[in-house]
């Protein structure tokens, strides 16, 4: 919203709401404006995508690194990069461990089924959800596809897949918020939004890896692998590359998501 607004001519002001649990808003003010603080990603925001195919391995320049890197930065956060293949492999057992833990754990598996659209009519119907064209799965009637997931899923097999897909990655990088609180998430999630509309921009895709971060015991010993300070909390991790695009995924419409 902040970058489209300075597209259009608004300089804007947030304010965070966080004081009472059960009133907690952002409010954001436009203020039509000289001086804004354009960056060139508005038009990235409709071509960028959780692009979750294999990717080709081709390595980042340190250019475009930089151009990433520098977009991410921000208040209360710090973002570390994992540029080479030697890089990414001692983060990759962190993220087999956590996928391990998470896909051994049924309320997990149970929410993810319930968001996976296993068909294109269901997908269309809720306009939102994980569908089959957008990670790359056949067409199937629901409740095949949930004895299918039921059937084949194995917490290792996901890890391999894991780890096959960073094995064919540019490189990873980790949000980590300074502190863990509100102010902080929010800061982190509109860093990851630059680097990603930025990395779009330079031709790359990029897709989550989270589960390091997700899991608490998982996130705990990467902190104390990474040598991070008290309070500095890794809360997404991110792979980068080259791919062709796939289809994109649903959007609701505006007058569904705005009071
Ligand atoms: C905070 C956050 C965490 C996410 N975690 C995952 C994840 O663990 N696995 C995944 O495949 N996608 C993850 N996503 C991506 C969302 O599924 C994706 O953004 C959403 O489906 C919309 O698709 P798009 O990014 O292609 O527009 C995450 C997105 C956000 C904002």
């Amino acid at each position: 919203m902040l970058i489209a607004a300075s597209h259009y001519g608004w300089n804007s002001r947030i304010s965070l709401h966080l004081d009472h649990a059960m009133e907690e808003s952002i409010s954001l003010e436009l203020i039509k404006g000289k001086n804004l603080n354009q960056n060139g990603l508005f038009e990235y925001i409709s071509i960028r995508q959780s692009t979750r195919n294999d990717y080709d391995g081709k390595s980042i320049s340190k250019e475009d690194w930089m151009k990433i890197i520098d977009a991410a930065n921000g208040e209360d956060v710090e973002v570390l990069v994992f540029k080479d293949q030697k890089e990414m492999n001692s983060i990759i057992p962190f993220v087999k461990e956590g996928a391990i833990l998470q896909f051994q754990n049924q309320a997990f598996v149970d929410e993810l089924i319930q968001w996976i659209r296993f068909n294109e009519s269901k997908a269309e119907k809720t306009g939102d959800g994980l569908s089959g064209k957008v990670t790359g799965n056949p067409s199937v009637p629901t409740w095949l596809g949930k004895i299918f997931m039921g059937l084949s899923v194995s917490p290792e097999k996901e890890a391999d897949k894991y780890e096959e897909l960073i094995l064919n990655s540019s490189g990873l990088m980790l949000f980590i918020a300074k502190r863990n609180d509100k102010k902080a998430w929010i800061n982190l999630g509109r860093s990851f939004e630059r680097a990603v509309l930025m990395a779009t921009s330079l031709g790359i895709n990029h897709a989550h890896m989270n589960m390091p971060c997700e899991e608490e015991a998982v996130r705990k010993k990467l902190v104390s692998y990474l040598k991070l300070e008290k309070n500095m909390t890794p809360l997404l991790l991110i792979r980068l590359g080259y791919s062709e695009k796939m289809p994109y995924s649903y959007r609701r419409p505006l007058e569904e998501v705005l009071v």
